[in-house]
């Protein structure tokens, strides 16, 4: 391999690029890397932050495509990279997670005769009105390296008829940038910008279609976060769909103890979760990072595509009912943390195995 390209697009990207990025720098020095960026999150606190956070460079090319339709928005980031990819004609493009950037970008380098690494490979919530299912599918359908971080993933992709030789389990990469930042959470001020002392806390986050954009699903949690409130101060960093769905429905915060913040960066937002009590989220990779760290996570959604963060990590599904959230947030509350559990290849040095991969691949 002589010219690799990744490409991120949304935030839960940064984190499972910024490992490999650095590993190849380290240990592939004479390998061409060029860094592109779709544009799909844009905003400071939704992008630049995290660079910065997690000591990547600026992004060498930006597609700058914006919001937009599912349609409109993988079009978009096929049509701009298109001609980038035909200009660095890369011997592969690495794409990561199941966002709208993955599936174009990976649509884009397979029919470009690119060959297309997939980190994160193999998940499946066996959800289709979930658009990142879709994403996943037939992301894996056209990769030629699947990198899978969990066993489960391998099983369903052989169910799936993926020869096996195309498979490789690397384990979790964005356990690399967990373990990357632990040792410097301390130089995050979050706690004490939000007067949070020894207390013990929920953290929450909030932003899946299926939950947000329906206003009375919304209520729900929202009245749900209120009632856990009562119990321990409730922090929320609040993605912007969220932000535009409370805004449209007119919503006010009625209680000192539920803080709704502004999105935080990856250093505050570890930090915030590696101190609470309790997370409550219907995030993908934060039911990860919580499994790592031992930290009790409830998941507002009916399934999820890491299982293994359930029948190994700390994960609980508990639906979006609000006496669902208030008992099981009670239950924790009431209970002391378990011990982190350790789960097969989260250990912090799968970007060093997807680059022995990559390197003996292409
Ligand atoms: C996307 C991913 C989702 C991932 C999430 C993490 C898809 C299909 N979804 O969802 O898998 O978990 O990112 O955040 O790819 N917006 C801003 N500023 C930004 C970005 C978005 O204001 O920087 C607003 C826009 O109104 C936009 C909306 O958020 O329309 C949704 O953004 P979009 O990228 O379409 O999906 P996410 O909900 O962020």
């Amino acid at each position: 391999m002589q010219n690799m390209a990744i490409l991120v697009g949304a935030r839960p990207n940064y984190m499972k690029a910024a490992p490999l990025w650095r590993v190849a720098g380290e240990e592939a020095p004479d390998v061409t890397r060029t860094l592109v960026h779709s544009g799909q999150h844009y905003d400071r606190q939704m992008s630049d932050v995290f660079f910065g956070d997690l000591a990547m460079p600026e992004p060498d090319i930006c597609l700058n495509v914006g919001s937009g339709s599912h349609a409109e928005q993988t079009a978009r980031v096929m049509m701009a990279l298109e001609p980038v990819l035909v200009d660095l004609a890369p011997d592969v493009l690495v794409v990561v997670g199941d966002v709208n950037s993955t599936l174009a970008g990976a649509l884009t380098a397979a029919k470009l005769g690119i060959p297309v690494a997939h980190v994160e490979a193999g998940l499946r919530s066996f959800d289709r009105a979930m658009p990142e299912e879709i994403n996943r599918m037939a992301t894996d359908a056209i990769s030629d390296i699947l990198l899978t971080s969990c066993r489960d993933a391998d099983a369903n992709l052989a169910r799936e008829g993926v020869p096996a030789e195309k498979v490789h389990f690397v384990g979790n990469i964005m356990i690399d940038s967990l373990v990357q930042v632990l040792p410097h959470l301390e130089r995050s001020d979050i706690l004490d910008d939000l007067g949070l002392g020894k207390e013990r806390y929920v953290c929450v986050t909030l932003h899946r279609p299926s939950n947000v954009d329906d206003p009375v699903k919304l209520k729900d949690i929202m009245d749900a976060l209120y009632a856990v409130s009562d119990q321990a101060p409730v922090v929320f960093p609040v993605h912007p769909r969220t932000r535009k769905a409370l805004d449209g429905a007119g919503w006010t915060p009625a209680s000192d103890s539920l803080r709704l913040l502004e999105p935080l960066g990856y250093l505050d937002f570890m930090r915030l979760t590696t101190c609470s009590a309790a997370v409550i989220t219907d995030s993908g990779g934060i039911q990860e990072e919580t499994s790592y760290l031992g930290i009790p996570c409830l998941t507002v959604r009916e399934n999820t595509e890491r299982p293994v963060t359930i029948t190994e990590g700390t994960n609980r599904l508990i639906g979006a009912a609000k006496d669902e959230i208030v008992g099981a947030a009670r239950e924790i509350l009431a209970a002391d943390r378990p011990p982190p559990p350790e789960i097969e290849l989260w250990d912090g040095k799968t970007a060093g195995r997807i680059l022995e991969v990559l390197t003996s691949a292409v």
